[in-house]
């Protein structure tokens, strides 16, 4: 107690900060050789379920490229594996769920646990995150939104069109509530552990929630962020991010957070004021700026910090995560700049 408020934490508060925090979904990750090497030597899944290695991720991009929050590395996949479903990474190529949910019979079949114990291993890595940064720089948790991890649990993986995803809330509703009251209550509970084992602030990754119509979002989505975000902790930041929800910002915003993330599909200022500057917003670097020179990354991280005129309560941020091949001499690049640019 006694020190000042971390900016990070001061701008989910709206709070004035000497600078714009920054940091970058997927910050820790295949484009940073240190990841790759023990990559090779263990498969994801592993990786995530091992607290020494995932804490070691998890702080490695913090120090070498001086991020102003670390974010946990696990995956938003984490929660479904103990339902039974077969959650695989595969080689090459995104993860599969061997037995997806197709029908109100899949839904009353996925196996009931308790996310407390079952996922003990990332209440660990969290413990053993918090004391290695000893408050120097916060901790972010996160959990993927009940759409989301509905949309992978549904389509047993990845998704373009999302239709075995949208037919089931068309023609089984019952069974959509059923399967979202269960993943929100799995969610809540999750992000609680969390928090209770250090998480500072927390991020819902609702990462797809721009396939849907706004109709679509309030009755089948934005109840189950709801009751999330009123379930947690209170006093703990809670970032909403999600990506192609232009179209969407009012609906996100009834659903609930201290934070908003948005992506680069919309001018942060245009977000902003849609959203209202009563609450704080997150973004919103296309991810791809990153594979231009250091001198352009300055140009458009300009760009956007115009855009948020300085107003307290901007988290810079890509409007998604860093990409596999991204130079990490440009994430520093980037990092510095905002910086810099943001000095007040
Ligand atoms: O941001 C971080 O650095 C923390 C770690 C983190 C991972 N996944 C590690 C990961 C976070 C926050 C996530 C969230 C996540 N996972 C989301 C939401 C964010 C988003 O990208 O939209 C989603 C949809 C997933 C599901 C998932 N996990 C996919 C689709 C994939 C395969 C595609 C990909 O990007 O590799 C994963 C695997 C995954 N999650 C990796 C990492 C580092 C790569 C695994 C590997 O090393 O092969």
């Amino acid at each position: 107690m006694g020190k000042a408020t971390h900016p990070f934490l001061a701008a989910c508060r709206r709070e004035e900060t000497p600078y714009t925090p920054v940091w970058l979904m997927r910050q820790a990750g295949r484009y940073m050789e240190e990841y790759r090497t023990l990559r090779a030597q263990h498969d994801f899944l592993k990786l995530c379920k091992n607290p020494d290695l995932a804490a070691e991720i998890t702080i490695t991009p913090v120090e070498r490229l001086g991020m102003d929050a670390a974010i946990l590395f696990a995956d938003i996949l984490l929660v479904l594996e103990p339902m039974g479903i077969g959650l695989e990474y595969a080689k090459n190529g995104g993860p599969v769920i061997h037995h997806p949910v197709r029908s109100g019979k899949d839904v009353d079949a996925l196996k009931e646990f308790s996310p407390e114990k079952e996922l003990s291993f990332v209440y660990d890595t969290v413990k053993k995150i918090s004391r290695a940064l000893d408050n120097k720089v916060p901790l972010i948790g996160f959990a993927g939104a009940p759409f989301t991890l509905a949309s992978y649990l549904i389509e047993g993986g990845g998704s373009r069109n999302y239709v075995h995803t949208k037919k089931l809330f068309y023609s089984a509703p019952e069974a959509w509530k059923r399967l979202m009251e269960r993943l929100a209550g799995v969610v809540t509970e999750y992000l609680n552990c969390q928090i209770a084992a250090g998480a500072k602030a927390v991020q819902l990754f609702d990462s797809w929630a721009g396939c849907l119509t706004p109709a679509d979002y309030e009755q089948f989505v934005l109840p189950y962020s709801k009751a999330v975000i009123n379930g947690l902790t209170p006093g703990i930041p809670l970032i909403n991010f999600s990506t192609g929800t232009a179209g969407l910002l009012k609906q996100i915003r009834a659903a609930g957070g201290d934070v908003i993330g948005i992506d680069w599909r919309i001018n942060l200022d245009e977000a902003w004021k849609t959203i209202g500057y009563d609450i704080a917003i997150q973004g919103n670097l296309d991810p791809v700026a990153l594979f231009a020179s250091p001198k352009e990354i300055k140009a458009r991280a300009g760009e956007i910090l115009r855009r948020a005129e300085a107003r307290p309560g901007h988290i810079f941020n890509l409007g998604h995560g860093v990409l596999p091949e991204t130079p990490v001499d440009h994430v520093i690049a980037l990092v510095d700049a905002v910086h810099e640019l943001s000095s007040r």
